[in-house]
Formats: C-alpha cells, sequence, structure tokens
C-alpha cells in the first residue's frame, strides 16, 4: 500500500510537468477494448469454460474490477459514451445512426484530449463504432493522429466462409471455425489488427532515442462479436462434451415482455435460422445453445492469444513496459442462455457486465487488486487522465443534459482513489457505488418491425433505466417520448428488482414483492439528488437499506 501510494503521487508529478515543469514525460496508453466480451475470462473466478492464460496474467500485475458495467449494452451507444465519459441520455444516441458532434454537442474524446496534450494517438481496428455514428471516419482528425487502421480482411466479415458439421458447403453462420489458410488473404481482421500494433509497438520500442511524445495507442478487436469466427483449433481447447449449459436457460414465467430481446441478429445466421424458432420467445435447443458456447469460449481464447502476443511485444522493451498504462475491458456483455436470453440489447446482467482491468506501472504491479464496488465504463477516461497525471476533469454539470456549450467534462469518475481504498464507502456514500445502465424499446412487447432489438431513434417508445448496486439490480422501464427526449416516470411500463446475493442470474422478479415496497415508492426523490437522474434514488435506497 505504501508504495502504491509514492508511486501515486509520483504520477502527480506529471501534473506539475503539464503546468510547465517538464519533470517527466507522461506515460503511454495502451487501450484494448474487445467487442461484445463478457467476462468469462479465467481470472474471473465465478464464471465457467475460458481459457485465458494472457488476460489472467496481466489481471495479476492489474486492478480487476469484478463489477464492471456498460452504459447501454449495444456497441455505437456504449462506445459513444466511454469515448467521451457521457451518458447515452446526455448524447441522446440509442442508435447507430447519428455523429455526436453534430447531434449532440462538440465533445471532447478521450484521444481527442490526450491528442491536444502531446500525445500520438492511434487507432486500430473497431474503436469508435464506424460509418455515421463516427462521421465515416473514426471521428478522423478530431481524435487521432494519424489515420485510423482498418483490417483490409474486415470486408469479408461476413463472407460465407464457415464451415458446418451437416455439409460440405460454406455457410454464413454464428458458429465460424476456420482455417486461416483458406479465409481471403490467409488472415483474419483481428490478427491483421494485433499485427499493426505489435509494428507500432516494435517501431516505437526502437526509435525511442529522441523520441519524447508518450502514445495513446487503442486497440479494437472485434471478436467475440458474432458471426463467432476464429481459427479453429481454439475449439479443441473446449471438446464439446465439457461444455455446460447455463444454471437458468428458461425464459422464467412472468419475465417482463418489454425487458425480452429476442437476439434477432442471432436469427438471420443460416444456422439459427435453420432451428426454425418461433420467434420470440421458442428456446435455443440445448445442443446447438452448447455449440453457441463453445464457439464464444473459442473467440475469447483467440482474443486473449492475440493479446498476449501484443503484450509480449511491449515487454521486450523495459523501459517502454515500465512507462506505458494497459486498461482491457469488452464494449458491453453478452447473454450465453441466461433465462433463454441471447446476445446484448437488454438491461440483463449478462449483458451489461463486463471485464475491466487496469495495469499502471509502479502501482498495481505492487498492489494488484480486485475491486468489487460497481464501476461504469464512462469512468475509463477521467480514470486514465488522472493516471497519465493531467489535470483532472471537471464534473459535467447537471444542466448539461441540455447544454451543447460543455465540451469537456465528465459523468463519471476517476478510480484512482477506489483502487486504493480511499473511497468512502460509508452510508451517506453510496451513490459513487452504483452503476447505471439504459435501454431502449419501440414499445412494451418484442416486435420484429419495428425491431425492438435495435430501435432507431424515433421509434423509442419505452426506456429501461437500471441500476447496479451491491447485490441488487433494480430496472424501471417508462415511457419515453423521443420527439423531446424525455422519459415520463409516472407512466411506469414495467419493473424489475433482483436480489442477485440470493439469486446470482436474477431469475425471480422481487419488485412486486411486499418486503421490497420502498424500492418502488422512491421517497428521496427530489432531496438527495445531486446528480445523474431521478434514479439513483433507487441506488440509495437498496445499497443503504435493510431490506430483509
Ligand atoms: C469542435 O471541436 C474541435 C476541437 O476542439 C474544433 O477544432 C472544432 O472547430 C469544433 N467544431 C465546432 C463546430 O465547434
Ligand atoms: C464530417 O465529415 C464531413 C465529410 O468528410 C466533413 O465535411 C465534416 O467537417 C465532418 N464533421 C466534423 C465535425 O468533423
Ligand atoms: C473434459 O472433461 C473430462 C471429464 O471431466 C476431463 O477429464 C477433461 O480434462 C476435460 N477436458 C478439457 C479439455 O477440459
Ligand atoms: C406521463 O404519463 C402520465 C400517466 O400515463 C400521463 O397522465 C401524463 O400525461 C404523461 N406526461 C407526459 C408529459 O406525457
Amino acid at each position: 500500500m505504501k508504495s502504491a501510494l509514492l508511486a501515486i503521487s509520483f504520477l502527480a508529478v506529471g501534473c506539475i510537468a503539464e503546468e510547465g515543469i517538464n519533470l517527466k514525460q507522461h506515460p503511454n496508453i495502451l487501450f484494448l477494448v474487445a467487442d461484445d466480451l463478457r467476462p468469462f475470462l479465467g481470472t474471473y473466478k465465478n464464471d465457467q469454460m475460458a481459457i485465458t492464460p494472457n488476460l489472467d496474467k496481466l489481471a495479476k500485475k492489474s486492478a480487476q474490477f469484478n463489477a464492471a458495467y456498460a452504459q447501454q449494452a449495444l456497441c455505437a451507444p456504449s462506445r459513444n459514451s466511454f469515448l467521451t465519459s457521457r451518458r447515452p441520455d446526455t448524447l441522446k444516441l440509442y442508435d447507430f445512426y447519428s455523429y455526436w458532434r453534430n447531434f449532440a454537442g462538440n465533445f471532447t474524446t478521450l484521444p481527442q484530449y490526450l491528442k491536444s496534450h502531446g500525445y500520438h494517438t492511434v487507432s486500430v481496428g473497431k474503436i469508435f463504432h464506424p460509418g455515421i455514428s463516427s462521421n465515416f471516419s473514426d471521428d478522423y482528425p478530431h481524435s487521432w493522429s494519424q489515420k485510423p487502421f482498418h483490417p483490409k480482411s474486415e470486408e469479408f466479415k461476413d463472407a460465407k466462409v464457415c464451415s458446418s458439421l451437416d455439409d460440405e458447403k460454406l455457410h454464413r453462420n454464428i458458429v465460424c471455425p476456420v482455417e486461416i489458410s483458406k479465409m481471403p488473404g490467409n488472415t483474419l481482421p483481428d490478427i491483421e489488427t494485433a499485427q499493426f500494433a505489435i509494428d507500432f509497438l516494435r517501431q516505437r520500442a526502437s526509435s525511442s532515442t529522441g523520441v519524447t511524445t508518450p502514445f495513446f495507442l487503442a486497440v479494437g478487436f472485434h471478436k467475440p462479436h458474432i458471426p463467432l469466427k476464429f481459427p479453429k483449433e481454439f475449439s479443441d481447447l473446449y471438446p464439446i462434451e465439457n461444455v455446460t449449459l447455463t444454471k437458468h436457460s428458461e425464459r422464467p414465467l412472468g419475465y417482463p415482455t418489454v425487458a425480452w430481446n429476442s437476439w434477432l441478429d442471432l436469427r438471420k445466421r443460416e444456422d439459427v435460422n435453420n432451428l426454425h424458432l418461433k420467434f420470440p420467445y421458442e428456446p435455443v435447443p440445448d445442443t446447438f445453445a452448447k455449440r453457441i458456447r463453445q464457439a464464444y469460449f473459442a473467440s475469447t481464447s483467440y482474443i486473449d492469444h492475440l493479446v498476449g502476443q501484443l503484450l509480449d511485444e511491449l515487454s521486450m522493451s523495459k523501459s517502454m513496459a515500465s512507462n506505458t498504462i494497459i486498461v482491457f475491458f469488452g464494449d458491453h456483455g453478452w447473454s450465453l442462455g441466461e433465462l433463454g436470453e441471447w446476445a446484448k440489447y437488454s438491461n440483463q446482467e449478462a449483458a451489461l457486465r463486463v471485464p475491466l482491468i487496469l495495469h499502471i506501472p509502479g502501482i498495481t504491479d505492487h498492489t494488484p487488486e480486485q475491486i468489487d464496488a460497481p464501476v461504469e465504463l464512462l469512468d475509463i477516461f477521467p480514470t486514465l487522465v488522472e493516471a497519465v497525471g493531467l489535470e483532472r476533469m471537471p464534473e459535467c454539470p447537471s444542466e448539461s443534459r441540455i447544454s451543447r456549450q460543455v465540451t469537456f467534462c465528465t459523468e463519471g469518475r476517476s478510480l484512482l482513489k477506489l483502487m486504493r481504498g480511499l473511497e468512502k464507502q460509508s452510508k451517506g456514500e453510496t451513490i459513487a457505488a452504483a452503476a447505471f445502465s439504459q435501454y431502449p424499446r419501440p414499445g412494451a412487447k418484442p416486435t420484429l418491425r419495428p425491431n425492438s432489438d435495435e430501435p432507431r431513434l424515433r421509434q423509442i417508445q419505452v426506456m429501461g433505466y437500471s441500476v447496479r448496486v451491491p447485490g441488487f439490480r433494480y430496472t424501471e422501464w417508462v415511457r419515453f417520448n423521443p420527439k423531446v427526449f424525455a422519459a415520463n416516470w409516472t407512466a411506469v411500463v414495467d419493473v424489475e428488482l433482483y436480489d442477485l446475493l440470493r439469486d446470482p442470474d436474477g431469475v425471480v422478479n422481487r419488485a412486486f414483492d411486499m418486503k421490497f415496497a420502498g424500492v418502488r415508492a422512491k421517497p428521496y426523490a427530489k432531496k438527495i439528488l445531486k446528480k445523474v437522474n431521478e434514479w439513483l434514488v433507487c441506488a440509495i435506497y437498496l445499497s443503504s437499506s435493510d431490506t430483509y
């Protein structure tokens, strides 16, 4: 602990450097994001089956956050949120079809801020969501010092290349083990991405004399996003007879229809389509569920392998490794059959929870930690800013919800204090120990058209606000007006409350249980509320009261 404190004060020196006394270069940052990755890593002990030696090794010299949550279980909104440190409700981007600078405000991103403070910032693979949501440029040149790199083989990402157990033909499947030598260009996108990043690190290491600008190297892996396409040898790690199902693989009786996501993206795949499952509730048969799980685990091990290559390259240069912060996380989770659910698109624990591992040289290698308090992906931006010794980010003023003028602020918090065990966990201070997420729906029931998994902005009629505090998840689905972006808190569509200590999969909805009646009364609303939203109140109530 003592050494950690010393090291933190050492980092604070960087802060002075920023103000003019150039004592020490700011550390580099290696920023690693995996697409749709839930904490199925070996180092996250409560989950089964993943073999991830490289990430486990990284976690041993890092702070590992055991309760990290995405702000929305969809790629573009989640990425917009953590890259600007603002909530989806602030950005008002719940879909893929708008660019925040035009739509919400000219908000400063993490790479943009670092770039403006002398960093060389590089985007490799998927960091911003591509397309219109980042102005068809990954927000270049605002965020990046050089043109973002995209792997060439990305153009084949949806190609018919998956072999099948049933015939000799190639398919557009979700389960997609491949032989790399038979792929276009003899490669896969994530392999190209890792190689580009490795080359960057190698060049930096060899030309380190004279190079004084620190780097921010952001590397975004596509897997385990579907299709679950991976070099087929990775499935050998998981013999199918050893793959298990989740404990609760059926949709509970009375599970709110508004909460259900119908995994429409899976249904579009040939192998799932061939099962002829009735929309929206017919379950995936066990034998196929195991094959999806096997492919997800294999894809996770494949990404672990590539991250291992990258970290090995970094460690070849001792001076670079000792001056490079590493953060690894998933952009949101993915249900793997829990309660009959698959994919993202929901407020389920499995869809929102992500791995988050933060390595700060000189600090976490001496005192690795496991942190159980809930944290949010939008905390990453202010945490990195503080960790590299730049001036702390101001909190967003509450009126920033309607103001486009405040372009640099955070709706999260730096996690450094939490890491050092200095954050108060007393009853009065429980606001920080909560993670907020949300998910929009076009109506109260699952529909094909509009697609209730991915409603477009104008189709949104209901918003599900979810808060995670130690032991509980509470979700309120309320009517939402997409013209003025307003939730109507008196028009409640459905409510969910899960006691996750006793019921980790959230099988029994206790929202209408008399024991929990107080939760719905929201008695503290206006009084305590300073930050975020009215639903914060539930968090305070839940974590400070003896509900039993
Ligand atoms: C948005 O911010 C960037 C960087 O701070 C600046 O260069 C640009 O002029 C701004 N655009 C508008 C429309 O204000
Ligand atoms: C978005 O892209 C267009 C076309 O390249 C460009 O003219 C515009 O300036 C970009 N917007 C911003 C905010 O950079
Ligand atoms: C599969 O399960 C069997 C029986 O439990 C075990 O002996 C074997 O080591 C397992 N194989 C793998 C690769 O985990
Ligand atoms: C909110 O919902 C309530 C109850 O359905 C309704 O009476 C009220 O008019 C709604 N308010 C707005 C602003 O739509």
